[in-house]
C-alpha cells in the first residue's frame, strides 16, 4: 500500500510534494485541532485534514496543527493506538504533544475542539487573556445528524473506540474543510 507522507518542517507547516512554491505559514489560513492530551483525537484529526488539504492540492493555502489543553503529554509521540488507527486507513501522523497557549488564540482562524470540557477549557484561556475568537468550533458541528456533541475520548477504551473517533472525524472534516473553501472562495 502507497502511503503519502509530506515531511514537516521547522515552522510546522508540510512541504508539498509537488514543491510548488507555497506561502509563510502566516499568510495560509490556520486551522488547529484541539483536545485534552493531544495524543489520541487532535494529532488524528490534523492528520486526517492534512491528508485531505493535500488532495485538493490546498497545501500551500491551509495549514493546521493540533495540540492539548493539559500538559500530560508534551512532547510525546501520539499514542499507538491512534497511529495504528491512521495508519489503516494508509494515514501517517507526524506530530510531538504540545499545550495550547495564548499565541494560538490569535495566531489561528479557526479553532476546532473535541469536546465540551476542551471548548470550555479554550474559552477559560479567552477570558483570562481578554481574547475572542469567532471561528471557535465543535468538530461535530460539522457532522450533520451527530448523535452527540463531543468526539468521544478513546484514551481509556479499546482500539474500536479509535476506529469509531476515526469515522466521525473522517465526515466531520470532509465537511468542514468544503466550509473553509466555500468561506474563503477558494479554487479546487
Ligand atoms: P486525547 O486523549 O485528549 O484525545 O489526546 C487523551 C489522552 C490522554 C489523556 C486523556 C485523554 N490522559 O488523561 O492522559
Amino acid at each position: 500500500m502507497l502511503v503519502f507522507f509530506p515531511k514537516k518542517i521547522a515552522s510546522g507547516c508540510y512541504w508539498p510534494s509537488s514543491r510548488k512554491r507555497i506561502k509563510s505559514v502566516s499568510s495560509m489560513i490556520r486551522v488547529l485541532f484541539i483536545c485534552l492530551g493531544n495524543i489520541c483525537r487532535s494529532p488524528l484529526a490534523e492528520a486526517i485534514f492534512n491528508h485531505k488539504v493535500i488532495e485538493k492540492e490546498l497545501e500551500g493555502t491551509i495549514h493546521s496543527d493540533s495540540c492539548g489543553t493539559s500538559d500530560y503529554h508534551i512532547g510525546e509521540q501520539p499514542d499507538e493506538r491512534s497511529m495504528q488507527c491512521a495508519k489503516n486507513r494508509g494515514i501517517l501522523i507526524n506530530h510531538r504533544g504540545r499545550q495550547i497557549n495564548r499565541l494560538d488564540l490569535k495566531d489561528f482562524d479557526y479553532l476546532i475542539v473535541m469536546d465540551q470540557s476542551n471548548l470550555q477549557k479554550v474559552k477559560n484561556l479567552m477570558d483570562i487573556h481578554g481574547i475572542s475568537h469567532s471561528h471557535l468550533y465543535l468538530m461535530r458541528e460539522f457532522q450533520p445528524n451527530a448523535a452527540h456533541s463531543d468526539v468521544p475520548d478513546p484514551y481509556y477504551g479499546e482500539a474500536d473506540g479509535f476506529e469509531e473517533v476515526y469515522d466521525i472525524l473522517e465526515e466531520s472534516l470532509e465537511n468542514f474543510l468544503a466550509k473553509i473553501i466555500e468561506d474563503h472562495h477558494l479554487h479546487v
